[in-house]
């Protein structure tokens, strides 16, 4: 019997692969095209957002600053009220405030609850909040302390998400996930990265269970301006502290960030056009390649560039610092003191 399956793996050893390769060849070209067109059809075809219920999770800084007809939720109240007023100043028709911590299963419960009780229906479902780490595995002083990202940034879209499916099976409404560009093993960022990593590969199944009727998107963004590229993260005791901008300049380095508008404004237009997935800005798309077929130079790109003892030595800073270039890469209206921590 034993002999029997290994004969059947040393087969399929040797057929698998021509196989795949005389696919690629013939179903390539065709299945490109169909695809071409139905990006074309879809581009046609967007959905409009008018009378439309979004609601987004981690609204109240970032990149979940600007939408439509919306349904707020962060915790800091102060902050998500700013947001509120700016909404209805661009000209929101509707705007709920729902104070709540995503990593809450009663908070996610009761944010979804509220947006039906207000406005009836759910449209879109925006899961964007999330909190960083930026620490060395090894120099975490307690390895706990970081199951808060995985609770925030996978638990709590994990949450809202069931609690939201029957009223977006009944729009035939959209799910929109803030995932990272999952091709980057960064340094210094272990537990975002496969938190993130986790929320890519959830959607995707997801999108098998529940079928045509929701479409998903998951964006995968660069560098966004937000408070999150100003150097608020969880640091090496689990807690965050102050802004930390020298340890921001160490990981972004001389990337250059993209304004939160652009990048919102990118994230509405896919979501109404049903894309699977979002890059933003479209050249990080490129670093794709790269981990395919170099992914050794990515590794020690990252090693000679981000690995320091000091991150104030490492090279990647060091960039930013000799050429000044950092007016230019982070165009930010944020200072320091007006990020608010916990
Ligand atoms: N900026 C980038 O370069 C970048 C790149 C890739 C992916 N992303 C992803 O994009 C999303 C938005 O991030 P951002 O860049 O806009 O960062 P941000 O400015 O730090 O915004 C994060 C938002 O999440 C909220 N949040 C944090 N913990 C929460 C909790 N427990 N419950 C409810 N809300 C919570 C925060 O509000 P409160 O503190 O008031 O709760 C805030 O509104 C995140 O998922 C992030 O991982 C960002
Ligand atoms: C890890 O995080 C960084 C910073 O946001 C990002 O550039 C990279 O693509 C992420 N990688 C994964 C696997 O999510």
């Amino acid at each position: 019997m034993m002999a029997l399956l290994d004969l059947i793996h040393k087969f399929l050893n040797v057929i698998a692969p021509p196989f795949t390769f005389f696919s690629l060849c013939f179903l390539l070209p065709p299945y490109s095209f169909s695809k071409l067109f139905l990006s074309f059809f879809n581009f046609i075809f967007s959905e409009d957002l008018a009378g439309k219920v979004v609601l987004i999770t981690g609204a109240s800084s970032g990149i979940g600053e600007r939408g439509a007809r919306l349904s707020l939720a962060a915790r800091r109240e102060s902050s998500l009220r700013e947001v509120v007023d700016r909404a209805l100043d661009y000209g929101s028709p509707d705007v709920l405030m729902i104070p709540g911590d995503v990593s809450n299963v009663e908070d996610c419960a009761r944010i979804v609850e509220e947006t039906i009780n207000h406005f009836g229906r759910l449209d879109h479902l925006v899961n964007n909040a999330g909190i960083n780490s930026v620490c060395m595995f090894e120099e975490a002083t307690d390895i706990t302390a970081f199951r808060t990202i995985m609770d925030r940034n996978f638990w709590g879209s994990a949450y809202t998400t069931r609690f939201a499916l029957p009223y977006l099976r009944e729009s035939r409404g959209k799910k929109i996930a803030l995932a990272s560009a999952p091709w980057l093993p960064t340094p210094r960022m272990s537990f975002y990265n496969a938190s993130k990593a986790a929320i890519v590969i959830f959607y995707e199944t997801l999108r098998v269970e529940i079928g045509p009727e929701i479409r998903v998107t998951i964006v995968t963004p660069g560098f966004i301006e937000s408070e999150m590229t100003q150097g608020k993260f969880l640091l090496k005791e689990g807690k965050m502290r102050e802004v930390d901008q020298d340890l921001r300049d160490v990981q972004l380095s001389a990337i250059p960030v993209e304004t939160a508008g652009a990048c919102a404004a990118a994230i509405v237009k896919s979501a109404c056009r049903g894309d699977r997935y979002l890059t933003e800005p479209a050249w990080f798309k490129v670093i794709y390649f790269w981990k395919v077929f170099f992914p050794e130079v990515i590794e020690w790109c990252y090693r000679l560039m981000y690995m320091n003892s000091s991150p104030q030595e490492a090279p990647s800073k060091k960039i930013l610092d000799l050429t000044g270039a950092k007016n230019i890469l982070y165009p930010s209206t944020l200072h320091t003191s007006e990020i608010k921590t916990d």
